[in-house]
């Protein structure tokens, strides 16, 4: 009978050569039972598996290579089966190593994590030797992330912080790393601000284009500034709270009767498989890369098409809305309204992806540079093609109020 524990997980991680260099005894040495809850949903699966009902399957899941999530709703939900959003998981093992890989951390060194979650991976880079500070939005994760880092024997070495964790913890800055384990959108100025020259900062970003992120690994200037890196893998985390849309306001609900009236028609030789693709395909990251401060929420018909509902915010001049649907042996029906004509926006960024050979997700990288003024600090968000120097359009900033600039997260 094989035996199943952290020794057969880091063995497992080994042979998918996922684990950085000096890292598999730190997978061995972490037990990550002591940090998985009792009732889990494997992979977003809808059935709960319960430790006390089946410690097999629970231990079973608990050392397999899954994301187990751990919370539904910010924790609103109760009862076996799913609820509507997964608000906090323990992240697949070999995402957490490839996101290991990427951030490099050393012993000795100072590490900012944001989304503890249930501790696990501050776990991971204590046995490493770093020093980890730890910032978790939801009161109850936060202290029972603290109970099990107490538990496994890292209560010293890691500082677990309830708060939001965009606003980093000046405190114990500036930090030689900074992991974020929750999907951003805007990156925020504290942590290029609490980082020190050199530092590296490792996050799942993404647009609203889809609900997928990709891995980001920016290195922040000498000038302290801005931080500039590629995107590494195509992932999907949950998002930081105050950065996830609700989607279900969006789409033929959001509109007035009368819209497809008043909107312009036209059509495309674009079909539904072209443009509405999985959370880990390249093509909706790269389409929202290009087109800006942009919603996509695809309507499948369940026959092979559907529509693609595009909304941009009004910025002055009114909200922007396109709806292109696709049918199978009908031709396609654009609608579009507002300032922005969003789908001719799609297809044009569509052409160029097709026309350079439709690059993936490591062809990509961003640079973030902070502007600060009295009153604000912003972060302007630069997504690039191949290198730095050739950069896309302006993606949607993040923009702090100063008066916020100092706040840290209590315990
Ligand atoms: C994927 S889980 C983190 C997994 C975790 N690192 C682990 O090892 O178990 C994402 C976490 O980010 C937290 N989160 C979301 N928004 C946040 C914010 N603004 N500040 C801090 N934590 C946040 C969620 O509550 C959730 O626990």
């Amino acid at each position: 009978m094989t035996v199943v524990g952290s020794d057969s997980l880091a063995a497992l991680l080994a042979d998918k050569s996922v684990l950085p260099d000096g890292w598999r005894p730190v997978f061995e040495r972490v037990a990550r039972e002591e940090f998985v809850p009792d009732r889990v949903w494997p992979e977003d699966g809808d059935v709960v598996v319960d430790r006390r009902r089946d410690p097999k399957a629970w231990r079973a899941a608990v050392y397999s290579d899954r994301a187990l999530v751990t919370q539904w709703d910010d924790g609103r939900h109760a009862g076996d089966g799913a609820g509507r959003l997964a608000t906090s998981s323990a992240s697949a093992p070999s995402t957490v190593a490839e996101m290991l890989f990427d951030l490099d951390a050393h012993p000795g060194m100072r590490v900012l994590e944001i989304g503890t979650g249930t501790g696990y991976s501050a776990a991971l880079l204590a046995a490493r030797g770093c020093e980890v500070v730890s910032v978790e939005i939801d009161p109850e994760l936060a202290e029972q992330a603290r109970a099990n880092l107490a538990r496994a024997g890292y209560g010293d070495a890691v500082r677990v912080l309830t708060g939001d964790g965009t606003l980093g913890h000046p405190g114990a800055g500036p930090y030689d790393r900074v992991q974020v384990t929750a999907g951003v959108r805007r990156i925020p100025a504290a942590w290029i601000e609490q980082a020190r020259p050199g530092a590296v900062i490792v996050m799942p970003w993404g647009t609203d284009h889809t609900t997928g992120d990709c891995s980001l690994r920016l290195v922040v200037d000498a000038d302290g500034r801005s931080a500039s890196g590629p995107f590494t893998m195509a992932t999907a985390f949950m998002k930081l709270r105050r950065q996830r849309p609700d989607r279900r306001h969006y789409g033929a609900a959001s509109l007035p009767s009368d819209w497809a009236e008043a909107a312009v028609a036209s059509t495309t030789s674009l079909g539904w498989n072209d443009v509405v693709a999985g959370p880990f395909d390249p093509v909706g990251f790269v389409l929202g890369l290009h087109v800006p401060d942009c919603l996509a929420q695809p309507a499948p018909d369940g026959h092979g098409g559907g529509t693609l509902w595009l909304h941009a915010a009004d910025t002055g001049h009114g909200h922007s809305t396109a709806a292109a649907g696709f049918a199978p042996g009908h031709t396609p029906n654009i609608l579009q309204s507002g300032p922005r004509r969003l789908w001719d926006e799609v297809e044009t960024a569509w052409c160029w992806w097709d026309g350079q050979g439709r690059p993936t997700v490591h062809d990509f990288g961003l640079t973030a540079t902070l502007t600060t003024t009295t009153d604000t600090a912003a972060v302007e968000q630069l997504a690039w093609y191949r290198d730095r120097n050739h950069p896309l359009a302006p993606l949607v900033h993040d923009v702090r109020p100063a008066s916020t600039a100092t706040v840290s997260t209590g315990a």
